[in-house]
């Protein structure tokens, strides 16, 4: 018989009690419960991963290469990345500076784990990705958000704003760019002030950069690490997932100051010990001969911004700053105040799934992403569908 004891008090962390909805999870998994729903609603393409990332997996294996991986990830990829920074950024970063993590996620969360205490606040510009919220708050930190404003066709980011939130228990900013969902970048001079303020104040600095070869016209945008010191609190992550079309494959890598190898490794080891041994082999070839199949990608998500943002046009009370990087329109809705109801609504009426622009900051509940790395036909279907509903 099965127990029916009920518990006398809460059995879980107090943090779940605390922790922020994700109700665009939930729409997701609503609109790919709908047979025939087009989902824009998550951050990934159509294309598959290339077949010369995929056929080296095929050879570690059959070469045996599936024991446990070592420390903060193969030496041979941390080389690879290492390589890889110098080739396409100029940084001279050293091999202790870099763990192999198991996708970009988990370097956000490997990053805070080393570094947060109950309570610590995360100063954090908005929009942002929902996961890196709920990722700070599984850690014990709290967010505080500052949101950046749309105006004159561009994504602003107030720096005096930014920095009046800090307080005696702010531990890290958080900054992501080129961002998840506006496509914003920051410019080089406003990284380096964030450095300059963070260092004379001990703030760490979280930079997610797994947008950073996303930029449509140029190679690459600036990065923290074009003018940070080897020992600044600064972390940054990165990802395989969207610059070689490897989100399902999870991983990623971290890149800390100098004497962060060692904190960082113990919470490799004693939370997963990194990620497959023969996907780590197979990063070293995308990192090594990835460049071609990235420009295929940016020259798709050149070709559908254009399709949406032609689209869009036709509706007045729809405004959208065309972004210079990642594969996102994040959109504005005069009159609408409830981006979730929306959402659901385009998946029960229209068949087709965007994200809701709540989820990524409550000021931006009368937003929504639109997801254009798909294939132009899927993307011009669901642009066509999407026509009468925002009629
Ligand atoms: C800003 C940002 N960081 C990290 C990630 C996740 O990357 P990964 O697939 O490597 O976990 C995403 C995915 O959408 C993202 O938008």
């Amino acid at each position: 018989m099965k127990s029916q004891k009920k518990h006398t008090y809460n059995p879980y962390r107090s943090c779940f009690q605390t922790m922020s909805a994700n109700g665009a999870a939930e729409l997701l998994r609503y609109g790919k419960s709908k047979a025939g729903c087009i989902s824009l609603a998550q951050g990934e393409g159509s294309l598959p991963t290339p077949a010369f990332i995929c056929d080296e997996v095929h050879k570690s294996l059959s070469e045996g290469k599936t024991f446990y991986s070592f420390g903060a990830g193969l030496t041979e990829l941390r080389q690879e990345i290492a390589t890889y920074h110098a080739k396409t950024y100029g940084h001279h970063i050293p091999l202790n500076r870099i763990a192999v993590t198991s996708s970009g996620t988990n370097a956000v969360h490997l990053a805070l784990m080393s570094i947060l205490d109950e309570g610590d606040e995360v100063i954090a510009v908005t929009p942002i990705w929902k996961n890196l919220i709920g990722i700070t708050e599984l850690a014990g930190g709290r967010i505080i958000d500052v949101p950046m404003e749309q105006s004159d066709g561009k994504w602003h980011l107030d720096l005096e704003k930014f920095f009046a939130k800090v307080t005696p228990h702010t531990k890290a900013m958080m900054i992501v760019s080129p961002n998840n969902p506006t496509g914003w970048v920051m410019s080089g001079e406003d990284i380096k002030t964030v450095l300059e303020f963070a260092r004379a104040r001990d703030i760490w600095i979280i930079a997610d950069e797994v947008y950073g070869r996303t930029m449509h016209d140029v190679s690459k945008a600036p990065s923290f690490l074009d003018y940070a010191e080897d020992d600044d609190l600064l972390y940054v992550v990165n990802s395989f997932s969207k610059t070689w079309a490897m989100t399902g494959w999870r991983l990623g890598w971290l890149i800390g100051p100098r004497d962060s190898e060692d904190k960082i490794r113990d919470v490799i080891l004693y939370e997963n010990m990194g990620p497959p041994t023969f996907t780590q082999h197979a990063g070293i070839v995308a990192l090594r001969h990835g460049e071609d199949f990235l420009q295929t990608q940016k020259t798709l998500w050149k070709g559908n911004q254009e399709l949406v943002i032609e689209s869009l046009a036709a509706f007045d009370h729809i405004s959208l700053v065309k972004s210079p990087a990642a594969f996102y329109a994040f959109f504005k809705i005069d009159g609408e105040t409830d981006s979730f109801a929306l959402a659901r609504r385009l998946i029960d009426e229209v068949g087709v799934s965007l994200a809701p622009g709540g989820a990524f900051g409550k000021e931006f509940n009368n937003y929504l992403r639109l997801c254009f790395a798909a294939s132009p036909e899927v993307l011009s279907e669901a642009l066509h569908r999407l026509k009468p509903a925002f009629r």
